[in-house]
């Protein structure tokens, strides 16, 4: 079976989670299984181990970001939610259902590199609000984005689109 249909078949579905209607992906049961979880880290790394940084988002971004950037030996930068970095940082707001939220970033992340090649790393893209802030907030401090890369794409939110239209690749490993 190929690496896509077993992850597939390692994700637990919950349905009415976090609210009545959504059927939530749960990846701890991915993140469970040493071999694959393994195996999803080292098919990432390969395609893009000649990145300069790896940028994961919070949370569960950093799950994958942080694992891949060690495998491939180059730095990991988090974008955190708000007021969670202690240095100087750059925000960008994004929509929510209801309300915005807000991430961040270090302004020296890419330290004196011009123009790093940075690979974006989170678990899942839906409406693609969180990873557009993240790819803008990147680019603004020099940041070169080769690619935006997903465990999960839920399509039917069209989220892929929004960062294409920015000039992004998405490579997303299985999709909904
Ligand atoms: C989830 C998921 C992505 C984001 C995708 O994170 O992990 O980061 O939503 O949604 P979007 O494409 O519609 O922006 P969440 O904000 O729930 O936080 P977590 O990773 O800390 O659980
Ligand atoms: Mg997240």
């Amino acid at each position: 079976m190929d690496l896509a249909q077993r992850v597939k078949n390692s994700i637990r579905d919950i349905p009415d989670y976090p609210k009545k209607g959504i059927i939530f992906k749960d990846i701890t049961t991915l993140l469970n299984d040493g071999e694959l979880f393994s195996e999803v880290i080292d098919y990432f790394a390969k395609k893009y181990e000649n990145v300069d940084f790896v940028c994961g988002i919070e949370s569960r971004g950093f799950i994958f970001g942080a694992a891949i950037a060690a495998k491939i030996k180059k730095g990991f930068v988090p974008l955190r939610k708000k007021g969670k970095l202690p240095y100087t940082t750059i925000a960008e707001k994004y929509a929510l259902e209801y309300g915005f939220d807000e991430i961040e970033i270090h302004i020296d992340a890419f330290k004196d590199i011009k123009n790093p090649k940075v690979l974006l790393v989170d678990d899942l893209i839906a409406t693609g609000g969180t990873a557009e802030a993240a790819i803008k907030l990147i680019q603004k401090i020099g940041g070169d984005v080769v690619a935006a890369a997903f465990l999960i794409e839920l399509t039917f939110l069209d989220g892929a689109d929004k960062i294409r239209e920015l000039g992004v690749d998405v490579d997303s490993l299985v999709k909904y």
